[in-house]
């Protein structure tokens, strides 16, 4: 099974075996996943490694700090109650397996 797991819009999916202590935005952004931008290289300034979280893993995630959800107010796609910054999700052994979907667009 693999680590991390990316699903793009058209229903196509990615998955990877990810280092644990890296975020979910440098293993999309390493392993070429398309539709995650990261302009700001992981600094919760851009909103652009948006993503939705599958709801199976929704509650799993530790809790957005107060800077990422008030760049979730930023996104280009919709915000939905899933959403979160790819580069404020932490790689570790409880999330083995973690399904995240990419929005129809970040800009
Ligand atoms: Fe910019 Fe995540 S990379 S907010």
């Amino acid at each position: 099974m693999p680590d991390l797991v990316f699903i793009q819009p058209d229903g196509s999916e990615q998955g990877f075996e990810a280092p644990e202590g890296i975020s979910a935005m440098q293993a999309a952004t390493g392993f070429g996943v398309p539709g995650i931008v990261a302009d700001c290289g992981g600094q919760a300034i851009c909103a652009t490694c948006h993503v939705y979280v599958d709801p199976a893993w929704a509650a799993r995630l530790p809790a957005p700090a107060a800077d990422e959800l008030a760049m979730l107010d930023c996104t280009a796609a919709e915000r939905r109650p899933t959403s979160r910054l790819a580069c404020q999700i932490r790689l570790d052994a409880g999330l083995q397996g973690l399904v995240l979907h990419v929005p129809e667009f970040q800009q």
